[in-house]
């Protein structure tokens, strides 16, 4: 490799690489991040969690209460999702040590000592929101709870409905996704064009990105009538807004969280919401949302992608399993060094440009910016519509 190339690769694997000593794993760790869907953790349960690269055990407390601590007991490190909950408490199944919520060990029977100790395993604080059960990874305390809220992730009289899935790819070129809007007009149309591409149609747009307090405001404009803004929210949050599924249908807003797993594996979590409209029609949506909440197109890789056959749904299966072809089929990590990019691909570079800009900060141990909540909400196209 000449030299050149050789700057170039290391600059971009900087934007993939998330394990704790990176500077991007060091920049992720600074935010909220939704790690689990809060319906699949029972109460008096664990589970085992796998987060930028680091193994831990979630547990809900016998109050309702999550809490995220370190995957292995201290002790002789047997996995602590395989022991009981008492209270807010997991007590190891090997020999009984217990560990609290910060993962501070508070009991270990067989010692027979009484006497406090100070031997702990790693704790993380934990936040539920808009479904989703969110954990600080960071050092010290946890910025408030603010920047991923949105108020339609909120609002009780909404539908709102939470789910993920895992797909087997880096979680950048998922994230540069959301600052594509290029792809939509092909590929929402391969396999089948749903409600999502009949709506927004297949012209290409012109491209607009702006940097807001709270990340990138993208603008998209198909012609006139035809704007489709989207508000990007630093690091991994993408909210736009989709056609319902049928003609009358409130359009759905969505919060898309792109949050690595490992390097090679990426959760896909998701807010949906959409208005609250009729008995019948709210029965009909809250249904479809549980179905399509289980679709997941990691587990149709070879139908997806060596056959070509399509999910028949026209909405959100479809528009996840167009996704997945594009993203997955850039392999587990793109190979940036030999992309011929262009005048449409604006968007990537604006987004490689800011987190540059903040690992550069990291790496120089320099302030990075403090992102914040958008002042007004962006206006996205069905409030447009409604206007
Ligand atoms: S390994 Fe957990 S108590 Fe012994
Ligand atoms: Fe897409």
């Amino acid at each position: 490799m000449n030299e050149h190339i050789e700057r170039r690769a290391s600059r971009l694997s900087r934007l993939t690489e998330t394990g704790r000593g990176t500077a991007m794993g060091q920049l992720l760790r600074r935010f909220w991040q939704p790690v689990a869907v809060g319906r699949t953790l029972e109460a008096g349960t664990a589970q085992q969690l796998r987060i930028f690269s680091e193994d831990l055990t979630l547990y809900r407390g016998e109050s309702g209460r999550a809490h995220l601590v370190g995957s292995h007991c201290a002790h002789r490190v047997t996995l602590l999702s395989t022991g009981w909950i008492e209270n807010d408490a997991i007590r190891c199944m090997y020999h009984g040590w217990a560990y609290d919520g910060t993962g501070a060990c508070i009991d270990r029977p067989a010692e027979r000592d009484e006497r406090p100790c100070n031997i702990r395993i790693a704790g993380y604080p934990v936040h539920e929101y808009g479904g989703l059960i969110f954990a600080y990874l960071g050092e010290g305390e946890p910025p408030p709870f603010e920047l991923p809220r949105k108020d339609v992730f909120e609002d009780p009289s909404r539908i709102i409905y939470a789910r993920s899935e895992l797909w087997n790819c880096n979680w950048f070129q998922m994230v540069e996704n959301s600052m594509d809007a290029v792809h939509v007009s092909f590929v929402h149309q391969k396999g089948r064009s749903g409600n999502f591409i009949k709506v927004v149609s297949q012209a290409i747009p012109e491209l607009e990105y702006f940097e807001t307090e709270a990340g990138i405001r993208q603008i998209a404009t198909r012609g006139e009538g035809n704007v489709r803004v989207s508000d990007w929210t630093f690091p991994n949050n993408n909210h736009i807004s989709i056609p319902g599924m049928e003609a009358g249908d409130a359009w759905i807003d969505v919060g898309h969280w792109n949050v690595p797993v490992d390097d090679e594996h990426t959760y896909r979590m998701n807010i949906w919401s959409t208005p609250s409209q009729s008995p019948a029609v709210d029965e009909r949506i809250t249904a479809y949302f549980r179905q399509a909440g289980a679709y997941d197109p990691s587990q149709h890789h070879d139908e997806l992608i060596v056959q070509g056959r399509y999910p028949a749904d026209h909405l959100f299966d479809l528009t996840s399993a167009q996704d997945y072809v594009a993203q997955r089929g850039q392999g587990v990590m793109a190979d940036r060094e030999h992309e011929v990019l262009g005048r449409s691909d604006a968007g990537i570079a604006f987004l490689r440009r800011v987190f540059t800009h903040e690992i550069d900060a990291i790496a120089e141990s320099k302030p990075t910016k403090i992102w914040t909540k958008l002042r007004e909400a962006a206006v996205l196209p069905e409030q447009v519509a409604a206007h």
